[in-house]
């Protein structure tokens, strides 16, 4: 089975939400819920840049792990607003979201960006997961696997094999993130497959199976068991169903028992 090959991650992306008190309760309720994921799957909470330090703390000597939400290119300098790798890993936190069509929405983010984010937050040590996905319109128009092959191979472009065992790929269909349309099991399977195949042609097959790729968009409790046992679905980055610890923790669960 190649699917024991590779981790399972169950990431939350809490997005702009959560002020510190709000933040360290919600890790509190998360924590004894998901205890016995460890050994097992990866647990990650992705929060906002001002919640990193409580995060940090509040999870310490657990298995939940911090990531945050995105991160700079360059180590430092007058980019005013901005965050760099170096700061995330003195903070403790190990995991970034790099690409989230939000940020390619709404801040201008393109695969050019997302490779440099990518290549900075490697050099830093820290894991990237990486987003890619579809428009509807680019779904209807045919070419979903045309836009993914591309954001692959750019948002990768010069990624090492050895450094893309760290990277996670996370599947977002644009018109499926906060919407409550979730991808069916099997479409979600078909890009995520697709996406393997990718990372096999630029790395090799033994380097994709080892590359764990998450679905995200709607993803919820009641879903969850359906994507997370289809054989190229790793793990999931989760949205909305984050904010609630019995949410989360179900879809923690589903990945712990498939
Ligand atoms: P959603 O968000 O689960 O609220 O659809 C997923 C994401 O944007 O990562």
């Amino acid at each position: 089975m190649n699917k024991a090959k590779r981790k399972a991650i169950i990431a939350g992306n809490w997005k702009m939400n959560n002020t510190r008190p709000e933040a360290k309760a919600l890790l509190e309720a998360i924590k004894p819920l998901v205890a016995n994921a460890e050994g097992k799957i990866e647990v990650i909470a992705c929060v906002p840049f001002t919640n990193l330090e409580t995060a940090v703390n509040t999870t310490a000597g657990s298995n939940v792990k911090i990531g945050a939400e995105n991160v700079h290119f360059e180590e430092k300098g007058a980019f005013t607003g901005e965050i760099s790798a170096p700061m995330l890993t003195e903070l403790g936190v190990e995991y970034v979201v790099i690409g989230h069509s939000e940020r390619r929405q709404y801040f201008g983010e393109t695969d050019e960006t997302v490779n440099k984010r990518t290549l900075a937050a490697l050099k830093a040590g820290l894991k990237p997961i990486v987003c890619v996905g579809e428009l509807l319109w680019e779904r209807e128009c045919n070419i979903t696997e045309e836009v993914i092959a591309r954001q692959i191979k750019l948002d990768l472009w010069s990624v090492t094999a050895e450094q893309v065992k760290d990277v996670v790929i996370a599947y977002e269909p644009v018109w499926a993130i906060g919407t409550g349309k979730v991808a069916t099991d099997e479409q979600a399977q078909e890009v995520c497959a697709f996406i393997r195949a990718q990372l096999a042609k630029l790395y090799g097959q033994d380097v994709a199976d080892a590359v764990t790729i998450q679905y995200g968009g709607s993803m919820n409790a009641k879903n969850c068991a359906g994507l997370l046992a289809q054989p190229d679905i790793d793990g999931g980055l989760i949205g909305g169903a984050s904010l609630k610890a019995e949410d989360f923790n179900v879809i923690v669960q589903a990945a712990v028992n498939g």
